[in-house]
């Protein structure tokens, strides 16, 4: 079977998690549970689910000259990721997420670091891996100038782009024009609906535990949920996105990639941390089987 190449070009963070059975209001304080440091970063997270459902990955990114960088590096390389352009940015931390998990969600604040660093010039020695690529995945946590010139270059040459728009933001009809698979979730679509040329084929709405809704042959279809256990919602979304950036980029048909991807991302919930609880291609293909 082909082994698909994706290229991720996006944010790689050290997650600081606390559990609490309540989250503080503003100005209070609250006692959690436990608090544990976890890879992730959407780009990150995504890069690493891609990878352990059988995708050859180049990571593409930026960490800062800190210990966490090493740390997050030789995890990814132990994923399977190639990591020799992500590039260390001298004088600037590397991206951390503050996650705070309660009554069944999460609630994350994303400070860039390095992240924010990733430079045009940095996108241009990649091209060669860009252009190589059956797949180019991105999210919004590095700057929009960046996925902009990366789509804008994906899409002279022909290769399709799978853009997870998150954290929600404003993006241009131009930007969006040259997208193949836009993945936002229920608010983030409400967001974009407004400004998006895309047609309607090319909208995969996440749907939480409702599961997924997208469009084949002129018709509303939507994948439902799995009810499972949830222990951590964290990187759902973005197991969603590498699951589904594999099937595709394998050739799978869209509805075949979106219920395997929707699977993936229930089978995440179930344990806690965002790269910690993803799955490998056999996990999804017995869930599936148990839960028919
Ligand atoms: O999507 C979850 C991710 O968002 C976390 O891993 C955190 O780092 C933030 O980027």
């Amino acid at each position: 079977m082909k082994v698909p190449k994706i290229t991720v070009v996006g944010s790689i963070n050290m997650d600081m998690v606390i559990q609490t059975d309540r989250a503080p209001e503003q100005g209070e304080t609250v006692l959690g549970r436990g608090f544990q440091m976890i890879p992730g970063g959407k780009g990150a997270n995504q890069a690493v689910a891609a990878a352990r459902l059988g995708a050859d990955v180049t990571m593409i990114g930026a960490v800062g000259d800190d210990p966490f960088a090493d740390v997050l590096l030789s995890h990814l390389r132990k994923e399977g990721l190639r990591v020799d352009d992500v590039e260390p940015v001298t004088g600037c931390a590397t991206g951390v997420a503050s996650i705070v998990l309660s009554e069944g969600d999460n609630r994350i604040i994303v400070a860039p670091g390095a992240n924010a660093e990733l430079s045009k010039a940095q996108i241009d020695r990649v091209k060669p891996t860009l252009q190589d690529s059956d797949l180019v995945v991105m999210q919004l946590e590095i700057p929009l100038e960046i996925v902009e010139c990366v789509t804008g270059y994906c899409s002279e040459h022909g290769v399709p782009v799978l853009l997870n728009p998150a954290p929600a933001m404003a993006l241009s009809e131009k930007l969006l024009g040259q997208i193949s698979y836009l993945t936002p979730n229920e608010s983030e679509e409400q967001a974009l609906r407004p400004y998006a040329t895309l047609s309607d084929e090319q909208w995969i709405v996440t749907m939480g535990s409702r599961g997924v809704r997208f469009m084949e042959n002129g018709e509303e279809r939507t994948v439902g949920g799995y009810a499972t256990e949830v222990v951590d919602t964290t990187g759902a979304g973005d197991t969603f996105n590498g699951a589904l950036a594999t099937e595709l980029a394998k050739g799978s048909p869209l509805k075949e990639a979106i219920e395997f991807a929707n699977a993936a991302a229930a089978l995440s919930i179930t344990r806690l941390g965002a790269q910690t609880g993803m799955p490998k291609a056999e996990d999804v293909h017995a869930f599936m089987k148990k839960m028919r």
